[in-house]
């Protein structure tokens, strides 16, 4: 059996190069238009940043993983195509800033369609509005010459700078597929191919449209419990409780549970917005207007969120920024990725920047072209910005420090040395609530972190 991927991105990439580590018996293509990716994949140097993704493709690729732009040569060669494409949110027309953008799905089926030369299975991997599979199936039917396809839904489920972990052992892989003997069959085909590393009570088949709805659905679930507590840490800054006490109490409860009551910045990344957004606006043309109101409230949270936090260095800084430097540590959305889409840092930079502060950020996977185009845009200067080789040359000088992603190595630094080279009062504002806020007290520092008190 032979797969193909179109799209070799966060998703494309990490999910093939697990299958073709698990079925070495499997010829995996991966395809992309954009050569400069596909070039990364084939040399050492990854496009993306994941750790434990590098020792994968090194024992795949060249075996039975390959990266390729060979578009109609991977669909020619494949029974199972694999479509993880970009399915971000639509920037113009009827449902711009909500609806998904679904040119790339329609151009790949068009494209499956045109250099397709026997029966197919098409799997949508990519993030698509409910019902896509029966625009796929529509567009590849009406050109098919013949052939036959059967289009399946298997979002996917793995979260950036944990990919590797998530792929070996998922809590679940989701199938939905036609409920015909065809549809069947090909729903078989693909669980064979997952079960020969996830055990089979974890792979659940469903009927196409609960398949594609619940990958929206886990999504909007996961962001809310982050606004949630998110709207709760306000509350405990205003009242003095502390918003980490609050989660530990309330997750403790086995049916809240633990996870995802991190407060922060705000939730990031490509897909929880993009995925909320396009929930609403599918509540919303199917005339369920109140169902969307619920669920755009999420969204707007988080906005409320993020500026929340720009907005209390502000005032803590006696009601003034301009002329200051503030550091900045974290730019990527989350730790252990080098993705910066819709990271928290964005905004924050932003308001720091039109408030007049010098704005010094360090990230440790972050490219600085990457950060100084995600902030001021492409080729666009502005001399109160400035991106930093560590974090201690970020610090140097800064009347604050707003911690933005929680990676590791800022839980470490030598605070001492930066509160020294710190004009005062020297403020840190923790942003992901890393820091043991009692330590940096006893040094000096004015600190407090989202849902704790200054
Ligand atoms: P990405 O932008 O990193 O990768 C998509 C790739 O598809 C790009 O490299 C692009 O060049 C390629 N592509 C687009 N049109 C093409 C075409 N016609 N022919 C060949 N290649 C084409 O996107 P991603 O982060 O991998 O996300 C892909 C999908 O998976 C989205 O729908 C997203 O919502 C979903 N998803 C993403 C994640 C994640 O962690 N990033 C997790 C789960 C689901
Ligand atoms: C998320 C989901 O977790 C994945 O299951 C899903 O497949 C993926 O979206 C997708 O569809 O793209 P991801 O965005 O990579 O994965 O990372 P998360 O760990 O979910 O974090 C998202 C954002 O929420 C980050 O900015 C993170 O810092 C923030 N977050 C997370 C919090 O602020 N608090 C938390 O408790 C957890």
């Amino acid at each position: 059996m032979n797969i193909c991927c179109i799209g070799a991105g966060y998703v494309g990439g990490p999910t093939m190069a697990m299958i073709a580590l698990k079925c070495p018996d499997l010829r995996v293509n991966v395809v992309d238009m954009n050569a400069a990716r596909i070039a990364a994949w084939n040399e050492g140097h990854l496009p993306i940043y994941e750790p434990g993704l590098d020792a994968v493709v090194a024992e795949a690729r060249g075996r039975n993983l390959f990266f390729s732009t060979d578009v109609a040569g991977g669909i020619r060669d494949a029974d199972i195509i694999f479509v993880a494409v970009n399915t971000p949110t639509k920037s113009y027309g009827v449902g711009a800033g909500r609806a998904a953008d679904l040119r790339f799905i329609e151009s790949v089926a068009r494209t499956i369609a045109e250099h397709a030369n026997g029966d197919k299975i098409i799997v949508e991997k990519s993030t698509i509005p409910v019902k896509t599979a029966d625009a796929i199936q529509s567009i590849v039917t009406a050109n098919s010459r013949g052939h036959k396809f059967q289009v399946l839904s298997n979002p996917e489920f793995l979260a950036e700078g944990t990919a590797v972990a998530d792929l070996l052992a998922p809590d679940r892989v989701l199938i939905g597929g036609e409920r015909t003997p065809d549809g069947d069959r090909a729903v078989a085909t693909l669980v064979s191919v997952y079960a020969r590393w996830v055990p089979r009570e974890r792979i659940i088949t469903t009927n196409l449209w609960s398949s594609e709805i619940s990958k929206l659905v886990a999504n909007a679930f996961l962001a809310q419990r982050i606004s949630s507590i998110n709207s709760i840490s306000a509350l405990c800054e205003a009242t003095g409780a502390d918003v980490d006490e609050v989660a530990n109490a309330i997750g403790k409860d086995s049916r809240i549970g633990p996870k995802f009551l991190k407060a922060s910045v705000g939730f990031g990344g490509s897909c929880f917005q993009k995925d909320i957004l396009n929930l609403t606006y599918l509540c919303e043309s199917f005339g369920l207007p109140d169902v969307a109101a619920y669920w755009t409230q999420v969204v707007a949270m988080n906005d409320w969120q993020k500026s929340r936090f720009s907005g209390r260095i502000v005032k803590e800084l006696f009601n003034t920024v301009s002329d200051k430097k503030i550091a900045v540590l974290g730019f990527a959305f989350k730790k252990d990725t080098n993705d910066t889409r819709e990271s928290a840092a964005i905004n924050v930079c932003r308001d720091l920047l039109a408030e007049r502060a010098h704005v010094s950020v360090y990230d440790p996977k972050v490219p600085a072209a990457e950060i100084r185009a995600d902030t001021l845009g492409k080729g666009v200067e502005n001399p109160l910005f400035t991106v930093a080789p560590d974090a201690y040359a970020a610090c140097a000088g800064a009347h604050a420090i707003a911690i933005v992603t929680e990676w590791d190595e800022f839980r470490t630094l030598d605070y001492a040395r930066i509160y020294a080279a710190m004009p005062k009062p020297a403020f840190l504002f923790d942003g992901r609530n890393i820091i043991d806020l009692a330590a940096l007290r006893k040094i000096g520092f004015r600190a407090s972190g989202i849902g704790k008190p200054l």
